[in-house]
């Protein structure tokens, strides 16, 4: 299966996804990543695996439905079976979703829908929930909205802080994102209304 990557940041992510498709058995190869911004480790980590890269940042188009239609254009060049947001930052628009809206996996670092947007650990941490996690799932037009394909639990210590949650939060997201794109890749899935079916 050809996996599209978009990140905004580290691409920590990604390079979990990267390392486990070189086991042939995983069934699926990074074929391009794209980045909405330049100058992010994600990119370089894409340029040391061999991957093919494109940037779309949002500002060198005159309206965000421009951006839009670039974004989707890029990706689909590439001829994905599976796009993953990776840490990527920006909400796409209705032409990406009409492509590739079946097919969109995002990752969120909490157990939605609790704490939707960019601080999701952070307002995990103030509000004091004692259990938080990841979210993987496939994206609609909302923020953090859409069908969920998993979620894995990560306990909150009394003395973690932003930093200390958000990394061991990562930790369990990544195993759980190179864990479940392998089996809908090699399985397939069905999206019925908010439920996603792996045969
Ligand atoms: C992930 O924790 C994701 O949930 C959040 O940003 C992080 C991306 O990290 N939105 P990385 O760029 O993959 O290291």
């Amino acid at each position: 299966a050809r996996l599209v990557v978009l990140v905004s940041g580290s691409g920590s992510n990604l390079q979990a996804l990267v390392d486990a498709c070189a086991d042939p058995a995983y069934g699926a190869r990074v074929v391009a990543v794209g980045a909405d911004r330049d100058g992010i480790a994600g990119l370089d980590r894409a340029a040391a695996a061999g991957v093919p890269t494109f940037v779309d940042p949002l500002k060198a188009y005159p309206t965000r439905e421009d951006w839009d239609d670039a974004l989707t254009a890029h990706v689909a060049e590439h001829r994905p079976d599976l796009v993953i947001s990776a840490g990527f930052l920006k909400l796409v628009g209705p032409r990406f979703l009409a492509a590739f809206g079946d097919r969109y996996l995002n990752t969120h670092n909490t157990l939605l829908p609790a704490f939707p947007g960019i601080h999701g650990p952070r307002d995990a941490l103030a509000y004091g929930v004692k259990i938080t996690g990841a979210t993987l799932f496939f994206v609609d037009a909302g923020m953090d909205t859409g069908p969920i394909v998993a979620q894995v639990a990560v306990p909150v210590r009394d003395d973690d802080n932003v930093e200390t949650l958000t990394e061991r939060i990562k930790e369990a997201e990544r195993r759980q994102l190179v864990e479940q794109v392998g089996r809908l890749v090699r399985e397939g899935w069905t999206i019925t209304g908010r439920k996603v079916t792996v045969p």
